[in-house]
């Protein structure tokens, strides 16, 4: 998987320039906008519903990578689906890691006619995830603890992705392998270079210069 994809996440946006900022994230070549959906729950912070990614959806011709930060992902990835998510992933740690639930819910968003994947939090070993990975079309390995944006890579997270691409190897697979939190222009050398092949970028694509930001990443 050569093609490197850059997600902007829309947590960093600055919301009093919505349009424009959409604008210049298209601008930039950047392919997937990033959609953290928090419920409060099942991390400490509460962001977006499915409006504002209608919103969103009207306003950006960019692919969406929504990423459910919930206590109920089967309650909710039928609202995103129905919202215009082209990609959605889940926690498994919501689920219990109960890997039939996991699998379940991995068929349900594909009959929504989508894309599914899972997240693992920096303390879930990634292997667990081992009988499901043949139904994934994306795997997210966080590098920070959910909840919040602006925190620090954490560099012991960078094995998971190796694995994953050996794996994939092995086993002749699909998935992409995503790596989401602190990714700057160092981390993300670092995450490429273990296997990362979409990179979410919130705070450091927003709070610089968009373009060059993205740029950086590549
Ligand atoms: C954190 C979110 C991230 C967040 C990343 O729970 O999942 O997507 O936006 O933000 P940065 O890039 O600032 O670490
Ligand atoms: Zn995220």
């Amino acid at each position: 998987m050569d093609d490197l994809i850059i997600a902007p996440s829309v947590l960093s946006l600055d919301y009093s320039n919505l349009q424009s900022q959409l604008d210049e994230v298209k601008k930039s070549g950047a392919q997937w906008l990033h959609f953290d959906v928090m419920d409060g729950h099942f991390v400490p912070n509460l962001t977006f519903g499915p409006d504002l990614l209608k919103g969103i959806k009207k306003a950006s011709p960019l692919y969406l990578d929504v990423h459910l930060m919930v206590n109920d992902p089967v309650f909710f990835s039928d609202i995103f689906a129905n919202a215009g998510a082209d990609l959605i992933t889940f926690h498994c740690e919501a689920l219990g890691n109960d890997m039939k639930k996991v699998s379940d819910l991995l068929d349900h968003i594909h009959k929504c006619g989508i894309k599914a994947g899972v997240v693992v939090k920096p303390k879930t070993p990634v292997q667990i995830l081992e009988p499901v990975l043949d139904k994934m079309d994306l795997v997210l390995v966080m590098s920070v603890e959910p909840g919040f944006g602006g925190q620090s890579f954490m560099p012991d997270m960078l094995p998971k992705l190796s694995w994953l691409k050996d794996y994939r190897e092995n086993h002749h697979l699909g998935y992409r392998i995503e790596i989401d939190g602190g990714i700057n222009d160092q981390t993300a050398k670092l995450a490429r270079e273990a296997g990362a092949d979409v990179l979410v970028a919130g705070s450091y694509v927003f709070k610089n210069d968009i373009c060059d930001a993205v740029d950086s990443l590549r």
